[in-house]
């Protein structure tokens, strides 16, 4: 129904017009007695045999929702009942800011595609915590960045106030040093800068009554040299994991009019790319520690490929704008199905 009906209307109106408006929809639905738990039993596949426990938290199902759909925590309750095992939101700046001008995000329809450089767009940390402790028992994930406007060299104490802010109530926090659409903040993956903000917040981590997993989220351009110097910082800082990886800024293969567009390209141009990231990184780490998955998942077989390459969750972002709610269910009867062959 989704790609038949839905889909083709929405895809007639601008991308980021279309967001608002499915989230306007998707909270008008749940005001409806019923709906939500309607929504729920349609959509969730529940199983022991999906349950997943990775960095010491318990996840009912290894399929997330990626950073940036529901960046200030609005909707993360909702967006629960399709299915998802674990919601990441973010990436919060501590300030609140309004991101690049508009028009800034472009569907790539002849390649199942998005380029976004929405850069950050946000209302800030604080603000997502008065929703965040309304939290019902979803598993939250706090991708935490750092202010356009704060200089790199002050990177650090962004993400500190982010961190500190955000501690009691995520799950999981998210470091993320790899969006194209920040100047220069990819500078931070490099070696010195990003050790020295890693042991900065896992210092800070570690003197907590009950520290949390603190992931690194990496982009999909960095060279194997590069990668290697990843497993090398994410052992010796001793952070939980990996999140690989977020868009990219190669342009490899596009056919569609918006391929020229600057930011980074999600969806199934990055499929195969994301997936031979992983399985680099666990490879070459032994599997020393987990890695979740996301890139360019429009099927089930792009999410098993990336388990079977060493994820242990996955995450969606483009595949659940392209093939709609259900591909959460698909994606989850398949690991029933092979968990039991
Ligand atoms: C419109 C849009 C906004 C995004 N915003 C963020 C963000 O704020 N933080 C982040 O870490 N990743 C962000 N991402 C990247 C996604 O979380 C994901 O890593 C990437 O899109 C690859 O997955 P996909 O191919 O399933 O979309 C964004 C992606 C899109 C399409």
């Amino acid at each position: 129904m989704y790609r038949l009906l839905i889909r083709p209307i929405l895809f007639k109106f601008d991308p980021e017009k279309v967001h608002h408006f499915t989230f306007s929809l998707i909270r008008f639905l749940h005001k409806i007695p019923f709906v939500g738990s309607l929504i729920n039993s349609y959509y969730e596949v529940k199983s022991l045999k999906l349950e997943r426990e990775v960095f010491g938290l318990k996840f009912k199902n290894p399929v997330g929702l990626a950073a940036g759909f529901d960046k200030d925590a609005k909707l993360y309750q909702e967006l629960s009942n399709f299915g998802f095992g674990f919601i990441e939101i973010g990436t919060l700046t501590p300030k609140p800011q309004e991101g690049n001008p508009k028009k800034r995000l472009f569907r790539l329809q002849e390649d199942s595609a998005i380029i976004n450089r929405m850069g950050f767009n946000n209302g800030g940390v604080e603000e997502a915590i008065i929703r965040l402790k309304k939290n019902n028992g979803v598993l939250i994930g706090g991708n935490i960045g750092k202010n356009k406007i704060t200089p790199n060299e002050e990177a650090v104490n962004d993400y500190v106030i982010c961190f500190e802010a955000l501690f009691d109530y995520v799950d999981y926090f998210v470091v993320n040093v790899s969006s194209p659409n920040t100047p220069n903040l990819r500078e931070l993956q490099e070696k010195e800068p990003l050790k020295a903000l890693l042991n900065t917040l896992q210092n800070l981590n570690l003197k907590k009554n009950k520290p949390k997993p603190i992931l690194l989220k990496i982009a999909p351009d960095l060279t194997n040299e590069q990668l290697l110097d990843i497993i090398e910082i994410v052992n010796e800082t001793k952070i939980a994991g990996v999140i690989a990886s977020n868009t990219t800024i190669s342009r490899e293969g596009l056919e569609s009019a918006n391929k020229s567009e600057m930011g980074g390209l999600s969806g199934k141009p990055l499929t195969n790319r994301s997936t031979e990231v992983i399985r680099f990184l666990s490879e070459k780490s032994n599997k020393s520690f987990p890695i979740i998955g996301v890139g360019g998942i429009h099927c089930a077989k792009d999410a098993l490929e990336k388990l079977d390459a060493g994820a242990s969750l996955i995450q969606l972002y483009t595949g659940f704008i392209y093939e709609g709610p259900k591909l959460i269910k698909e994606i989850n009867k398949a690991l029933l199905k092979k968990s039991s062959v």
